[in-house]
């Protein structure tokens, strides 16, 4: 399989992950206990923003399973650095408050092998640790017919369907240029030994149209 079909990097746009580091220290208040559907959130009550494995810092409510804190939008279009790199992006659709976050786990934390239903494809510029950490892991099985499941609309998670076997290309993130994903394709990420911070874009459009502006040289302007 090529690897092109799952993922890519933006090498025509290096950024400055130390910079990066700075916004995601004031953002940091900011945080929320980050839960989706398909997760085992049953041990929400026993979590604080300090403890839980899983904590994002976003403009919205639609990961928020941790009620106290569901007002603490956070606007990373705010910040030049980042607003001047997201502009550079020739994607389908604007990309607003709305689409950036920033996602930070814990050491322990294993992100389930599963598919987006917020986002066609993701973009990823790694902040902590300082050589990006654990690596992004996508699987393929042939009995797995993914196309209803992403007609559906919903959020799906294959933690009893996919094993560390059924993994067919396994993605270590740079961080001298950001990566782009296709989250319609399943993907997890195993336990994490360190704490780990990343700037997200969710992104509306398609990861095969992502990949063509790419290779024509119209993605970065
Ligand atoms: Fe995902």
């Amino acid at each position: 399989m090529d690897k092109d079909q799952f993922v890519i990097e933006i090498d025509d746009l290096p950024y400055d992950r130390e910079a990066l580091e700075g916004v995601f220290q004031q953002a940091r208040p900011y945080a929320r206990i980050k839960g989706l559907g398909w997760q085992d959130n049953s041990h929400l009550q026993t979590w604080t923003v300090d403890t839980a494995p899983a904590v994002v810092i976003y403009s919205g409510s639609y990961m928020n399973i941790d009620t106290n804190r569901k007002d603490l939008n956070y606007n990373f279009l705010r910040h030049g650095s980042i607003k001047k790199m997201i502009d550079r992006l020739n994607f389908s659709h604007p990309i607003t408050e709305g689409n950036v976050d920033m996602i930070w786990y814990r050491p322990g934390f294993k992100f389930e092998p599963h598919i987006d239903h917020y986002a066609k494809s993701t973009m990823m510029w790694p902040i902590i640790p300082n050589d990006a950490g654990a690596p992004i892991d996508f699987y393929y099985k042939s009995n797995i017919d993914l196309a209803p499941l992403i007609q559906s609309g919903k959020p799906a998670g294959f933690k009893d369907q996919v094993t560390d076997e059924d993994i067919c290309c396994t993605h270590y993130y740079s961080t001298a240029v950001p990566t782009i994903f296709n989250s319609l394709w399943i993907h997890g990420v195993r336990p994490v030994a360190q704490e780990r911070v990343y700037l997200r874009l969710r992104i509306n459009e398609p990861f095969e149209s992502i990949v063509s502006k790419h290779r024509s040289g119209t993605l970065v302007r």
